[in-house]
């Protein structure tokens, strides 16, 4: 059986590819999209002429679609994905800029609805690697700090995945101590801190988007790096993810963590 697909953000730069990706995807269909600016032509955004474009959540009707992709903003990423949870439609969402407390919020939901899905804040497997390497080395490097460097138009910094990878190294690194004397003469110079790591975020035009964690040792320094060139890398970790979430029976949070 077909396994329909809602695409939420489906016009914007991320929701384009999804939209390719699931018409490329044998035994997949994009039946919606949720756009509030989308105008009534599905054909316009390279959707099946039979998807149904809604502008609100509150237009979507019962038993539409089996999964639910969302690239959309900070802002509506939320409410989505509690209106898919409530609808049983399997979230897959790589919208960035939720809070710990509305992620800890949607698991509960999804425990209680019974629906599987998936929130990774990077789809892209250079990104994952980083990750899983960066929280390795801190266990032999406790001095760290992390720079993103995002495409100019991004809305939400840290981008989630400076913050997932500072989480994962904070679980592993040992009981550290920053430099207490440390004094800013510029505000915000030294950056934004999760339990003392440093994040660093750039916005200039010519970057679509990329992550070094940086570790200082005695003597020695260790940089890891990723660089997403091209929209489209993210595609195989949202394929992963459509082919995975209905094994599962809650939301989990990371691609990691479904591979
Ligand atoms: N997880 C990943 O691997 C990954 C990779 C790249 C980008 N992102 C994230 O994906 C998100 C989208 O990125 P983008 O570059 O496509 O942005 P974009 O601005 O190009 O697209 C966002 C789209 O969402 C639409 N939108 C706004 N409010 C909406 C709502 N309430 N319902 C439905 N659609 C709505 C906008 O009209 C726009 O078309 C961002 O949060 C970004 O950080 C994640």
């Amino acid at each position: 059986m077909t396994k329909k697909v809602l695409v939420a953000g489906f016009m914007g730069a991320m929701g384009q590819k999804a939209v390719n990706l699931v018409n490329n995807m044998p035994g997949f269909e994009v039946v919606a999209g949720l756009s509030p600016i989308a105008e009534d032509n599905p054909e316009q955004y390279h959707l099946p002429a039979s998807a149904k474009i809604f502008k609100n959540l509150t237009e979507i009707p019962d038993n539409l679609a089996d999964f639910w992709i969302d690239f959309t903003t900070p802002k509506a990423v939320y409410e989505n994905v509690k209106f898919a949870l409530q609808h049983h439609i399997r979230p897959v969402v790589g919208t960035t800029g939720m809070s710990d407390e509305q992620e800890a919020e949607l698991i509960v939901l999804s425990k209680k609805e019974k629906v599987g899905g998936l929130i990774a804040p990077n789809f892209g497997m250079s990104a994952v690697l980083l990750m899983k390497f960066a929280k390795e080395a801190a266990k032999y490097f406790p001095d760290v700090e992390i720079i993103e460097m995002h495409h100019a138009d991004k809305k939400d910094a840290p981008s989630g995945t400076a913050l997932a990878t500072a989480k994962m190294i904070a679980e592993n690194r040992p009981e550290h101590q920053t430099a207490p004397d440390e004094v800013e003469t510029l505000k915000n110079v030294r950056g934004g801190d999760y339990q003392g790591i440093k994040i660093h975020s750039v916005r200039l035009p010519c970057y679509i988007a990329h992550e070094q964690v940086l570790f200082g040792g005695s003597g020695e320094a260790l940089t890891i790096r990723q660089d997403s060139f091209d929209r489209g890398s993210f595609m195989n970790g949202v394929k992963v993810a459509l082919e995975k979430v209905d094994q599962l029976d809650e939301l989990v949070i990371g691609l990691e963590n479904i591979l």
